[in-house]
């Protein structure tokens, strides 16, 4: 068994406080995904649970064993880290071997690890090459091999593969899939990326300033965030938010004024909203309609991109607090300067309180 518990976890650097009391409980088998904005502790977490930080305070089971006080080799855990670091005066195999030797494995055993990573891994044919003549995506293969190899009970992924161009990404976020599917190992992966955030977790935890904002499953964290820190950092482009004050409020739907005067119905429970309080309304820009009338905001367009599949519109609104994104149909014709009109379907929208944390939402359309 190799589930992973964090209780009360904090790290000092000096007298700053980086990670302010992180309890976790990651299952046995389970594929984690932590993010967060740049600085917010998750590589410190992620170092902590390997043992390559102390832990300030607060304990971390792995397999049910406390790890406080164990070194990093004796954990069961081998992290893969963004850059590689792999020997360059080493063939691959050599690579692969190397912690196994410095561990004291016999030669047959050794060969046997590093052959069966190899074929896992599928880089059989480059095992005599050295890291030079490798391209990036092989090279990262080559880095997970030498943890594979370790038979770690956990993983831990420190941002793999953004060294890599986009097309290698996508191949090797599948490799990666494939590889917890095939060892059933506890990953833990940390990453800026949404695409892989969103395809590789079983449960993601976002982070900020040190402290866990939610944990949950990637469709639950999409349609159920708990505050405005988690709307706006899941989801790519990010969430729309329009300020404006609570007008009516019900058990099934809250009546906003925005700031140009149009009211906007949502679907959440607002039972616990204030008449008259400041709250803010969030709709992603894949949600907005064009088809309906009511229910809409003007907005005149400051920029239109074409991607092919899909035509990206900027508007700029009164209440809005940055210009509204919104995803339209590949044939949107609308020009810059022009004003239009889009419709929020009450049950795409979002609700947040002047706290910043999320009403419950009643349908999602
Ligand atoms: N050895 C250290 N000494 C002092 N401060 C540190 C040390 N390592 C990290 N920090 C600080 O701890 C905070 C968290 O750093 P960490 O590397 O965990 O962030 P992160 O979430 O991984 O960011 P990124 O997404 O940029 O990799 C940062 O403010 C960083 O400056
Ligand atoms: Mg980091």
């Amino acid at each position: 068994m190799s589930e992973v518990v964090l209780r009360g976890i904090r790290k000092s650097f000096g007298n700053i406080e980086i990670l302010h009391g992180i309890d976790l409980d990651i299952k046995d088998g389970e594929f984690v995904v932590f993010v967060g904005p740049s600085g917010c502790g998750k590589s410190t977490l992620l170092r902590a649970i390997a043992g390559l930080e102390d832990i300030t305070s607060g304990e971390l089971f792995i397999g049910g064993k406390h790890c406080n006080d164990i070194p990093p080799s004796k954990r069961g855990v081998a992290m893969v880290f963004q850059s590689y670091a792999l020997y360059p005066h080493m063939t691959v195999a050599e690579n692969m071997a190397f912690g196994l030797k410095l561990a004291g494995m016999d030669k047959h055993q050794m060969k046997e690890a590093v052959d069966r990573a190899a074929k896992i891994l599928r880089i059989e044919p480059l095992m005599e090459r050295k890291p030079k003549e490798l391209s990036g995506g092989q090279r990262q293969r080559v880095a997970i091999g030498r943890a594979i190899v370790r038979k770690p009970e956990v993983f831990l992924f420190d941002e793999p593969l953004s060294n890599l161009d986009a097309a290698l990404r996508v191949q090797m976020r599948i490799e990666i899939t494939k590889l917890h599917r095939d060892l059933s190992s506890t990953m833990i992966y940390v990453t800026h990326d949404q695409v892989e955030a969103m395809t590789l977790a079983d449960r993601i935890v976002v982070l900020s300033y040190g402290n866990v904002e939610q944990v949950g499953s990637p469709l639950e964290l999409y349609h159920h965030p708990r505050n405005l820190f988690v709307a706006g950092f899941i989801g790519s482009p990010k969430m729309n938010f329009i300020e404006g004050k609570l007008v009516a409020a019900s058990d099934e739907s809250a009546t906003v004024q925005l700031a140009d005067g149009s009211m906007i119905v949502t679907a959440v429970d607002a039972r616990e909203g204030v008449p008259g309080a400041k709250v803010t309304v969030g709709i992603r820009p894949e949600h907005w309609a064009f088809d309906t009338s009511g229910n809409t905001l003007s907005g005149e367009v400051i920029a239109v991109e074409h991607l092919g599949e899909a035509t990206m519109l900027y508007l700029q609104a009164q209440g809005a607090l940055e210009p509204l994104v919104v995803r339209a149909d590949a044939t949107h014709d609308a020009k810059v300067g022009e004003k239009i009109s889009v419709h929020l379907p009450p049950g795409r929208c979002y609700l947040f309180n002047e706290a910043g944390a999320a009403f419950r939402r009643v349908k999602t359309e």
